[in-house]
């Protein structure tokens, strides 16, 4: 065990990533990146995990590696500061988690709320649950300590997951001496940032609605959506009517984006989002006006990292030889970790020759 700082975090690669990923993680990841107060960042692409759910589409996960990693490279994730890695090419963390197995029992991992929500929603039966799906948060807690990571930025949804690796960690320490970091979960701060709703106010984002918003969205289509989806307060059909700013979807964006100087910017008669609110709610603003300053808003969010993600996309080998590297670097940091662990449990026979001297005596003993 190092005693340093570090941070592991990750992120199947299922899809695109969105406004919700921005908010509730990427944007704080390149201010943890930034910060300088970590002594290893590393971002974990968890291809093996995504696979316990797509077993039968991994052509989806092979494709979307690459969008996340552009992702990432157009939100200011930056190599030189963050390890960026793929979780297949890591085999210490298949072997950690064949041991990590035999420290957690069913009826635990059957009582881990995520898993529950997430059985649900994907509509599996008993019998028709994969075993690897079921197990994940096993193998999730192996990502995590093979890196020797104490703090890990993970939406709400994971707190679940940290609990389990926290236990399997304590139980392994127990067992075999103190070898393994204990991690600590850190979630977004505030609660919009914590939960961004879907374009038009369902909780999720997610691509089955179409009620997203990509960071690799063109400027029409962010319009589009914004224009198009967002409902906004029911009651207010005419300007000067009074409006209800809570649970108005178009609020719920500028909370979660909007700052003082946007309003200098863009909407220069408020001078920031608390007065606009009051006028909204005394009668007198019309939703287009609204909306007109968020899609500015969410551009100035969104403009610069189009122009990052189109540079990277002319450079596709820049970015293959980016998770190379990350994932080379990866694979010594988690063997690393793997042979300190076969250490502690005493199965690194092949370390050196000692265990010959033990196997001796042992017979000698027993032949007496
Ligand atoms: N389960 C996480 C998610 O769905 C992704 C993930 C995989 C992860 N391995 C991790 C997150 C390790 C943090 C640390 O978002």
């Amino acid at each position: 065990m190092k005693g340093k700082n570090i941070i592991l975090t990750g992120d199947r690669p299922t899809g695109r990533l969105h406004l919700g990923h921005y908010v509730g993680s990427l944007k704080r990841r390149v201010e943890l990146q930034n910060s300088g107060k970590y002594d290893e960042i590393n971002i974990l692409i968890a291809d093996d995990q995504a696979l316990t759910d797509n077993a039968d589409d991994p052509g989806k996960i092979r494709d979307n590696i690459v969008n996340v990693v552009l992702d990432y490279l157009s939100v200011g994730i930056d190599p030189s500061k963050t390890t960026i890695c793929v979780q297949s090419a890591l085999p210490a963390l298949h072997a950690l988690t064949f041991y990590y197995l035999n420290l957690v029992t069913t009826a635990r991992l059957s009582r881990n709320p995520t898993i529950k929500a997430e059985i649900q929603m994907r509509g599996f039966s008993e019998e028709g649950l994969p075993a690897g799906f079921f197990t994940y948060p096993v193998s999730q807690t192996a990502d995590i300590t093979a890196f020797d990571a104490n703090v890990v930025p993970v939406g709400e949804d994971q707190l679940p997951m940290l609990e389990q690796a926290r236990e399997i960690v304590d139980k392994f320490n127990k067992i075999y001496g103190e070898t393994l970091v204990l991690p600590t979960a850190m979630i977004p701060e505030n609660e919009v940032q914590r939960r961004l709703p879907g374009v038009d106010g369902k909780a999720k984002m997610s691509k089955s609605l179409g009620n997203c918003i990509y960071l690799s969205d063109t400027a029409a289509t962010v319009k589009k959506q914004v224009n198009g989806k967002m409902f906004t307060d029911p009651l207010h059909l005419q300007i000067s009517d009074p409006g209800h700013t809570e649970g108005n979807v178009v609020f719920t964006y500028l909370d979660a984006f909007c700052t003082d100087a946007h309003f200098a910017e863009y909407l220069p008669d408020y001078a920031n989002l608390e007065e606009m609110k009051e006028h909204y709610r005394r009668g007198g603003l019309g939703d287009g006006v609204c909306k007109k300053f968020l899609i500015n808003v969410l551009e100035e969010t969104l403009s610069p990292i189009r122009t990052e993600r189109a540079k990277w996309e002319n450079d596709i080998g820049a970015v293959y030889d980016i998770i190379r590297t990350g994932t080379e670097k990866a694979v010594e940091t988690t063997n690393s970790t793997l042979a300190r662990v076969r250490r502690a449990m005493r199965i690194d026979y092949f370390e050196d020759r000692s265990i010959i001297k033990e196997w001796e005596t042992l017979l000698k003993k027993a032949n007496q």
